[in-house]
């Protein structure tokens, strides 16, 4: 339990504004962090809980190609977007910057000017791979290709997205810019690296000997790096033309390698909040060693794709400054799945949060709720639909609702719906009051050690204490046999009530407030709760019962499943390839043996039909000259079934055969797609079975 009174500075991952935020990202660092900032405010720390959108970097160039926008377009309008969905579901930050602003970018400039001077930097000339036909060096993430370990033809320079595996560029076979298709070449440049190996033994230090208390799962990745691979000096600049300018005159067109200027914007957002207090310098003692004594903890929030940076590069940035505090912990989360699947933006395999709440409108802590209960603390998690039905259903409603609204509905029948003067209280209601305090102080420890989900059950066990203690008391008999005892199982009833507020405040915030309005009471700390938490006043009035949840019913479960099924059949079904593409260049050449290895026919409509839930589906019965067989096609808002029956059209016939919907498709028709998108049928008047070739 915290006595002593420390200082904080809370940071969760900066998102890349280049999409909107899905449970995954929530569940990943954004509310273990708010769950911590909350719980740590409500201790009476001094606390600054910073984030903002990083701004700069491949991610939002990639972005802005595949939305024909600019950079600047997609980071104004997702940086707002993923800010209001943070308000939404009541992520506390004080502040919620931005990498684009100019603040950081004086500050992201300074430090880099620091190492420059410093000789901290070591000036290397390369190759690297470069694109002659856009006339720009190619990132990692520009290069595409087939992936060496399983095949995959759209892996990137950096990393498989199919099967996971970090690559380098020159790993990949048939490497193409994903900029024009061109073939690339290497070509010289320079670049400023920081030489992480002069780190090492000062990294090792900090966090094998220093926090052996990390989580494991951070501990087992910072080993890997620092203990098997050796650490080697990593570049801090780029060539790109989006980002912080490298300011040097010998850099032109040269901008600072993201991972060096965002976590930079942790404290560029703490200046900021600063500022905006009025107290310019208040931001010094959350950051720098003068300033801090040992009494600031810097704790940074992240998923674990983010280890390495927040534990060895920013660490080794910051150790080469000088002047700051280093992570006091980097409680990192692993992965969330959705239905057993690894959640992705280009397959819309995700629940986006600006989503969920047009389906579940004033529900945003049912969420919050149901992903603390199975946050990936310490190995992937995965988040179902049926199980956020059952943990609002099976707790929130017949738990925590229960328990309230029991307490409150006898309290109007028994009490006149005033908070009882309770008499003696018996040896039983006492341990009842007593439980508040010990769930308090077990509560909070988790907290403490970043362990949220035992922090929550422990909590939500009081309520299921409370209500086997109403069972257990059953002051609807006791009305008649004992009625003097009414009052001090009331009393007792409402003032665990009453506690359970601040108890549940860091998990559901709006809850709380509900449960405050109902009972009556004032907004009490988790301070509050570890000393005699008697809350509710003998006399006062508590409000006439209202429900705190509502059952989730099948049926809206259902949808929601069949929702997110659909989204990605359709995705899967139509013929759009998937990041990045090849806007406006032909594809590269291929073999004449290629072109030989596909068979394209002509094929002739025998039977259409609509498939049901899906605006874009057809089933098509189809003659190819060799067989009758049956495929499915994006065509249906193009098309009726009826006037496409008897057409004859171009089909890849030896494409794999795959199930879409529950019906296998075995081939594919040819369409010609048009400047916005329209489709029309590849003319074709030959007999059926006539190849094209
Ligand atoms: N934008 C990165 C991501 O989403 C996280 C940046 S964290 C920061 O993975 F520290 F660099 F800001
Ligand atoms: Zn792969």
């Amino acid at each position: 339990m915290t006595t002593s009174s420390k200082r904080y500075t809370v940071t969760a991952a900066l998102p890349y504004a280049n999409g909107p935020v899905h449970i995954g990202h929530l569940a990943g660092a954004y509310l273990p962090a708010d769950i911590y900032a909350r719980y740590l405010r409500s201790t009476n720390q001094e606390v600054v809980f910073i984030c903002g959108t990083d701004e700069h970097g491949v991610a939002i160039t990639i972005q802005a190609q595949k939305e024909s926008t600019t950079p600047q377009a997609i980071v104004d309008h997702y940086h707002k977007l993923i800010h209001q969905s943070f308000k939404d579901f009541n992520i506390s930050f004080d502040v919620f910057s931005r990498t684009s602003n100019e603040t950081h970018t004086k500050t992201a400039q300074e430090f880099f000017l620091k190492f420059h001077k410093d000789g901290k930097f070591k000036e290397i000339e390369t190759e690297q791979l470069f694109d002659p036909e856009a006339k720009q060096f190619l990132a990692d993430r520009y290069i595409v290709g087939t992936c060496p370990v399983c095949a995959f033809e759209k892996a990137y320079g950096d990393q498989c997205e199919n099967c996971g595996t970090s690559l380098n560029p020159t790993d990949l076979i048939n490497p193409k810019s994903a900029l024009s298709g061109a073939i690339p070449e290497l070509k010289k440049t320079k670049h400023w690296f920081l030489p992480l190996e002069d780190y090492q033994k000062d990294l090792e230090k900090y966090i094998l000997v220093d926090h052996p208390e990390w989580k494991t799962n951070v501990l087992g990745q910072c080993r890997s790096w620092l203990i098997n691979d050796g650490l080697h000096p990593r570049a801090m600049t780029r060539d790109l033309d989006w980002g912080i300018p490298v300011p040097l005159a010998d850099a032109k067109g040269k901008v600072l390698y993201v991972w060096f200027d965002a976590p930079l914007g942790y404290i560029t957002a703490t200046q900021e909040w600063a500022a905006q207090k009025g107290e310019p310098d208040s931001w010094k003692k959350f950051w720098l060693k003068d300033h801090a004594n040992e009494d600031t903890r810097l704790v940074c929030f992240i998923g674990k794709d983010n280890i390495v940076f927040h534990c060895i590069i920013f660490p080794a940035i910051l150790m080469g400054q000088g002047e700051y505090i280093l992570p006091w912990n980097v409680p990192a989360n692993e992965f969330l799945n959705l239905e057993g699947q690894k959640i992705s933006t280009s397959r819309n395999w995700a629940v986006w949060l600006h989503e969920f709440l047009i389906s579940f409108p004033g529900k945003g802590d049912i969420l919050r709720y149901a992903l603390t209960a199975t946050l990936p603390e310490n190995k992937d998690n995965d988040f179902t639909w049926k199980d956020f039905q059952s943990r609002n259903n099976n707790e929130l409603v017949a738990i925590l609702g229960n328990l309230i609204n029991r307490m409150t509905v006898l309290t109007h029948k028994y009490q006149n719906g005033l908070v009882p003067e309770p008499g003696t209280l018996h040896v039983e209601d006492e341990k009842l009051l007593a439980e508040i305090s010990i769930t308090a102080k077990a509560a909070g420890e988790a907290i403490e050690h970043f362990k949220f989900r035992e922090a929550l059950s422990i909590v939500m066990d009081l309520a299921r204490t409370g209500n086997k203690y109403l069972a257990d008391q059953e002051p609807w008999k006791k009305i008649n046999t004992d009625p003097d005892r009414i009052p001090a199982i009331l009393y007792t009833s409402l003032q665990l009530g009453a506690a359970l507020a601040p108890l549940l405040e860091p998990f559901m915030p709006d809850t709380a407030h509900k449960i405050n309005l109902q009972l009556g009471c004032g907004k009490h700390s988790w301070e509050d709760t570890l000393h005699n938490p008697r809350f509710l006043i003998s006399g006062h009035p508590i409000a006439p019962p209202v429900l705190l949840f509502d059952k989730i019913e099948d049926d809206i479960i259902q949808q929601q499943i069949d929702a997110l099924k659909h989204r990605k059949e359709e995705i899967e079904a139509s013929n759009l390839p998937t990041l990045p593409s090849f806007p406006t260049k032909s594809k590269p050449e291929i073999s004449f043996e290629d072109f030989q290895a596909i068979d394209i026919r002509v094929a002739q409509i025998l039977s259409a039909q609509k498939i049901p839930n899906s605006d874009k589906l057809l089933e098509l019965k189809i003659d190819t000259g060799l067989d009758h067989r049956t495929l499915v096609s994006g065509i249906s808002q193009y098309f009726s079934p009826e006037e496409i029956i008897g057409k004859k059209v171009v089909v890849l016939l030896n494409l794999k055969p795959r199930k879409i919907k529950g019906i296998m498709s075995q081939g594919m028709i040819l369409m010609a797609e048009g400047k916005s998108g329209e489709l029309n049928f590849v003319t074709a008047d030959a007999e059926p079975g006539s190849t094209i070739q």
